[in-house]
């Protein structure tokens, strides 16, 4: 099982709230109103709850966080003190059960799509059209990590982390840039109303510590791939460190509801 640690989580968190997409996330918000007196959210890969935290307590919405990981789960339930009805559920989406939407109005999920292999994506579009439920997918990585100033040795480390990025995360061969792209075709494709919007993280002075972590993340992955040598690797690693940098990382948000 791939682990996420609660420690990036909630490095990455603030930065997240800050990035999704206003627009998109009202939208969900009153497309979940609209379903009822105590609609149900489903959040997928829901890791400590982020995604609950954005839309946040209030309301009568009742929420299912599903995620393989019961140390997230636990860390998530023991995080959610302010919302009224949170039910977790223990479940690996590589072999997703229809349990797991049985019942939502919506289902969330950020920072998962890319993680997850085309197949995934068709099954979760199949899934929801036959039952008439909508997604709100949020923070699907896009391809950009650009900082600056540029050094040498960009170019070949973002192609590298790229290439990283659809491998095997343990949903099969990974849509990693095209993921916001395969939901939007997958759910067009069934008769969904869809809209993209970027929800970029843009890191400055103020966030020196998560972009030190990307930094980490990014550099880890590239030598993974065995495709820059590592000389180039320390080389790059070095002239990143001596500058203050600021970094843009793209992501897209999902919203794909049913047409009335
Ligand atoms: C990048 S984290 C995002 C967590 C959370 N949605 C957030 O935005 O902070 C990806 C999440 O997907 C979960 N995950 C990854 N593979 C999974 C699988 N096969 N089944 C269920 N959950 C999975 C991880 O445990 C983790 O919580």
């Amino acid at each position: 099982m791939s682990g996420f640690d609660t420690t990036w989580l909630d490095f990455r968190e603030p930065a997240d709230h800050a990035a999704r997409d206003p627009a998109l996330l009202e939208a969900a918000r009153q497309f979940l109103r609209a379903g009822g007196p105590s609609p149900l959210a489903v959040d997928l890969g829901s890791g400590t709850g982020s995604t609950l935290r954005a839309f946040g307590p209030e309301g009568p919405t009742r929420w299912r966080l599903v995620d393989h990981d019961p140390r997230l789960l636990e860390a998530a339930v023991s995080r959610l003190g302010g919302f009224a009805h949170v039910e977790r559920m223990e479940a690996d989406l590589g072999h997703l059960d229809p349990v797991v939407v049985a019942d939502a109005r919506l289902v969330t999920a950020s920072a998962l799509f890319d993680l997850a292999s085309q197949d995934l994506v068709e099954r979760v579009a199949d899934l929801l059209t036959e039952r008439g439920i909508g997604l709100y997918a949020a923070l699907n990585y896009d391809g950009v990590n650009r900082w600056e100033p540029p050094v040498d040795g960009d170019d070949a480390m973002l192609a590298a982390f790229n290439a990283h990025q659809t491998t095997d995360k343990g949903l099969g061969p990974a849509l990693g840039p095209q993921a916001a792209e395969a939901l939007r075709a997958a759910f067009e494709r069934r008769g969904y109303e869809v809209r993209l919007a970027p929800s970029p993280w843009r890191l400055d002075d103020g966030q020196r510590a998560l972009e030190a972590a990307l930094r980490e993340g990014f550099v880890a992955a590239v030598r993974e791939t065995g495709r820059v040598e590592a000389r180039r690797i320390d080389a790059w690693q070095a002239a990143r460190s001596a500058h203050p940098a600021h970094c843009h990382v793209g992501h897209s948000d999902v919203l794909a509801l049913p047409k009335t």
